[in-house]
């Protein structure tokens, strides 16, 4: 019989954010394919959209920013197909149990025609969200938006409080707020939450601010907002200074407990912060922080190589959790301990993250140990003697090239072992 899917609506937004504030699951919101989707040259057209969507959904994430629905009729049509199909299929959650679909959001410039289009586009889902944002940092105000304080004061009010007559679940980001005046925020983030919005959204807009910085700032507006200790306060951070990842942790320990990611930490200029790292984190050294998800990590693989095939961004081979040497050991030592003991140089299983073994690259630095149980692997099994022979040759070969591949193996150990 066909689920009821109502059952998974979200009865009361508010006590639903006030357990949320006070717990210690951080709800992982993935802006892939929107804040991703904005990196240059990375667009997707609505199937990849939809088959991104589906997988960010059997990863495991809370709530899938699906688009931008005001930027084009495109993205719009993207968002709603997201939300009525994603949006409405329980999934199977990280303990096998049957659980809620994602939220499917939509991000909304503060203005009703936005807000507008965000909503046809998500209210399909069966947690549908807006989310809504304008400029509060002087820079912004001024240049950019030609607004006062108080204008901008005020366009929060309204049009938050617009959104939340469409939409129960509705998140503010005051955007640039790395550089807003805190004092400021704290008035604007009021205004938001009187307005009726439950997730307030910290953008470090630039990727300007330091780890100290951020934190501070998040402890800073949960201790002044009035009523801020029971919304979700949650962080947004953008790597210019390749601090995404360090900014993020620093604002959940600060009291955040939502984070917005990008698988592969794809997004504009030198992106966002990355799903795998901040989940793996906060997986790896959970003793550290003492924060949960709801990601499955053993998905986190497929999904960062289908990000990547279809948006045509190549990861850069030494990215933390996914780059193709995250697993890898080439230096000969490394790769003796790790045969005798994963844990010498590995803080983590591949397999934890959806890959079937870590590999070991032969190269310059390799040693006996490690050629011979790649060679095992390979169905080669050689006598002392002939493995020396081989491992002779094949210092030769490394010394030329990068990495001996399998291929070369192969030539070398067929003649050594087929020479008349
Ligand atoms: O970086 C940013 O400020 C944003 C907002 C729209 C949330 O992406
Ligand atoms: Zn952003």
């Amino acid at each position: 019989p066909a689920v009821d899917v109502s059952q998974f609506a979200i009865p009361d937004i508010q006590a639903h954010a006030r357990a949320i504030a006070h717990g210690n699951t951080v709800l992982v919101f993935d802006t892939t394919l929107r804040d991703g989707e904005q990196s240059p040259g990375a667009t997707l057209n609505t199937q990849e959209k939809l088959d991104i969507a589906h997988q960010l959904a059997r990863l495991g994430v809370d709530i899938i920013e699906a688009g931008f629905p005001a930027a084009s009729p495109g993205d719009l049509e993207a968002v709603r197909l997201i939300a009525e199909t994603v949006g409405r299929k329980p999934r199977i959650g990280k303990n096998g149990d049957i659980v809620a679909p994602p939220t499917i959001a939509g991000l909304a410039r503060a203005n009703k025609a936005d807000i507008d289009k965000a909503w046809q586009a998500v209210r399909g889902a069966v947690r549908p969200r807006i989310h809504t944002f304008i400029a509060t940092s002087d820079i912004h105000m001024e240049h950019k938006l030609r607004m006062t304080r108080d204008e901008v004061l005020e366009t929060v009010g309204d049009m938050v409080q617009y959104a939340r007559s469409l939409c129960q679940d509705v998140e503010f980001s005051p955007e640039d707020a790395g550089r807003s005046d805190p004092e400021f925020l704290v008035k604007v983030l009021e205004v938001a939450i009187r307005a009726g919005a439950t997730t307030l959204n910290i953008p470090d807009t630039v990727g300007y601010t330091t780890p100290e910085e951020f934190g501070g700032l998040i402890k800073y507006l949960r201790e002044n907002v009035p009523g801020g200790k029971d919304v979700i306060f949650s962080v947004h951070c953008h790597n210019d200074l390749g601090l995404a990842t360090s900014n993020t942790l620093a604002g959940l320990r600060a009291g955040a407990r939502q984070m917005e990611v990008t698988v592969n930490g794809i997004g504009e200029r030198a992106g966002n912060t990355s799903l795998e790292e901040a989940v793996m984190a906060l997986y790896v050294r959970n003793s550290v922080y003492g924060l949960e998800t709801n990601i499955i990590t053993t998905e986190i693989h497929r999904s960062s190589d289908m990000v990547s095939r279809y948006t045509g961004m190549v990861i850069q081979p030494n990215k933390a959790i996914v780059g193709a040497n995250a697993f890898a050991h080439e230096a000969g030592i490394h790769q003796d301990g790790v045969l005798k003991h994963k844990r010498t140089y590995e803080i983590m299983d591949a397999a934890t993250i959806g890959l079937n073994q870590s590999r070991l690259v032969l190269g310059k630095h390799s040693g006996r140990h490690a050629l011979r149980r790649k060679l095992e692997e390979m169905g080669y099994h050689l006598t002392r003697e002939e493995l020396n022979e081989v491992f002779q040759r094949f210092k030769e070969v490394a010394d030329k090239k990068k990495t001996v591949t399998d291929a070369d193996l192969e030539a070398l150990v067929g003649d050594e072992i087929y020479q008349p």
